[in-house]
């Protein structure tokens, strides 16, 4: 189910809220009892839960432990409880409904009724400017910017996921939860289980020409994870890494993260500019590239930038973190081959995920990883996560053995492309000349330059209030010189909606 108008106010995931809100249930409140206080056990009860409900600590609508399990966990009869209880109904702090249990009063407000001391605490403790790491002061504020996770026409990083086999999933998921053994409970392989690995080896090797074996896949939580882990295993904190520009705000934020220095390189015709980025930073350790097709730009690097590429990371000893994330989606020409399969040094660090193929918050991805480097990942990983989680990974192996991935990634080309050329067309008759697309062969987004003088943010505010959720380009650059334009995701874009929103996009252009 897609959202609604009405969920585009506010927080800027509100889609994925439901309209009924769920309270906890059953936890039991800190009740200290101090047996030799000449206070009675039903009246320390009854104050223990009085003054949670006052200070916020148990809220309306709560569901309180029964007066069995309270007296068991407090090792007394039940009869204080009971008692306690009672007066807490009578006084209307709880409510009783039957068949259900007990619960705090439904018609309490949702805040703490008065925080008194604490809350004074508290103000006087938040407005006061507190030290905390260098690193994280470093990232950009989590700000919802009126383009970002929104839902609608243009919506970038989005997909077809009305047409995702639901059924097929659904049926495989319960194969899964109904076969649970004690096994599926245990932590496990940090790599990730080794059959699903054995499944994903096999779609490399065969779609992706990637040169691996199961060993060194690694399962992960998404290619975000993936680039965390391996910025943590290769780089120290000022080691200068080579970015492209524009490129991908999330990897950029990994490394900033990592304390390293960022060196934006030029993405041209041909991909990221690598002899300008070794002139730029002969020192660099690592370079991070999106070779398949270049985040936003959708270049494809040429034979010759990833040979130079390959050779500089032979002569420097230095690292390519090579992030292969849509891949899939090529309408023009077949899928190109992935830089790491060129690789003969063992110097590429590949990354993909199911984000783009299924759906992202499924939180799987996956890294090839040299083999040398392994026990290394591996020592990394053990300390960030421990290991995967174990169920999507059973179901996904049998979604891929089962053929479903594959009859999903054919049937979401056919549509992609069906809407990639409606979007090429209408832009071309509202806008015509006056702007240029780039990056239209391939993935699910386009991008178009603007007309001269024009700067994208503000046309992306405008548009933002028209429903359209584009991102401006300028966004995705580091340095300062960036190129004005707008990036048009077109995966969650439907047939029907885009005729209507590229006339609402030429307006609001024409408008400026
Ligand atoms: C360049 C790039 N890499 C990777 C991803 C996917 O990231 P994840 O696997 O963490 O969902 C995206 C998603 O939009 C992307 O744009």
């Amino acid at each position: 189910m897609v959202g609604t108008r009405g969920h585009l106010s506010g927080h800027p995931y509100n889609h994925y809220i439901k309209a009924m809100k769920k309270v906890a249930s059953g936890f039991s409140p800190l009740v200290a009892l101090d047996r030799r206080s000449g206070k009675p056990l039903h009246r320390q009860i009854y104050e223990a839960f009085c003054a949670a409900i006052v200070r916020g600590n148990i809220r309306a609508a709560q569901k309180v432990p029964s007066s069995r399990a309270l007296a068991l966990e407090l090792k007394v009869s039940r009869i204080p409880v009971l008692t306690a209880y009672s007066q807490l109904l009578a006084e209307g702090y709880f409510e009783s409904r039957s068949g259900s249990g007990t619960f705090v009063t439904s018609s309490l407000p949702d805040q703490p009724i008065s925080l008194g001391q604490r809350d004074v605490g508290l103000r006087k403790v938040h407005s006061r400017r507190r030290v905390i790491s260098k690193a994280s002061a470093l990232l950009p504020g989590f700000k919802p910017l009126p383009w970002l996770n929104r839902w609608g026409a243009f919506i970038v990083g989005q997909l077809a996921l009305e047409h995702f086999p639901f059924r097929v999933w659904a049926s495989l998921v319960n194969r899964h939860v109904r076969n649970m053994r004690i096994n599926s409970l245990h932590y496990s392989d940090p790599m990730g289980s080794e059959s699903f690995r054995g499944s994903i080896a096999q779609y490399l090797r065969t779609a992706r020409a990637v040169n691996c074996e199961a060993s060194q896949i690694m399962v992960v939580s998404g290619s975000q994870q993936a680039l965390e882990l391996t910025a943590r295993v290769l780089l120290d904190p000022g080691d200068e890494v080579l970015f492209e520009e524009p490129g991908y705000r999330l990897a950029r934020n990994v490394f900033a993260l990592a304390g390293c220095c960022l060196v934006p390189v030029p993405v041209d015709a041909e991909g990221m500019d690598v002899v300008t980025g070794i002139k730029k930073s002969p020192r660099a350790r690592a370079a991070f590239v999106t070779p398949s097709h270049q985040f936003p730009l959708g270049v494809t690097m040429s034979a010759s930038r990833r040979l130079e590429l390959l050779e500089w990371a032979r002569r420097s000893t230095s690292w390519i973190i090579e992030d292969d994330y849509d891949n899939e989606y090529r309408y023009e020409a077949m899928p190109v081959a992935s830089l790491q399969g060129l690789d003969s040094e063992s110097r590429v660090i590949y990354i993909g995920t199911f984000s783009k193929t299924l759906f992202p918050s499924l939180r799987v991805g996956y890294v090839v990883i040299p083999p040398d480097l392994i026990e290394r990942f591996l020592s990394v990983r053990n300390t960030m996560d421990v290991c995967p989680p174990h169920l999507y990974q059973v179901v996904l192996e049998d979604f891929i053995r089962e053929g479903h991935l594959a009859r999903h990634i054919r049937r979401t080309r056919l549509l992609y492309s069906e809407r990639r050329n409606m979007l090429v067309e209408a832009v071309r008759n509202e806008l015509g000349t006056s702007v240029e697309l780039l990056g239209a062969d391939a993935g699910v987004h386009i991008v178009t330059t603007l007309p001269k003088g024009l700067c994208d943010r503000p046309v992306a505010e405008a548009a933002a209030r028209q429903d359209l959720w584009l991102w401006p380009l300028s966004s995705c650059y580091f340095g300062k010189r960036a190129r004005q334009g707008l990036i048009l995701g077109f995966g969650s874009t439907t047939p029907q909606q885009i005729p209507g929103a590229v006339r609402r996009l030429r307006d609001v252009i024409e408008g400026r």
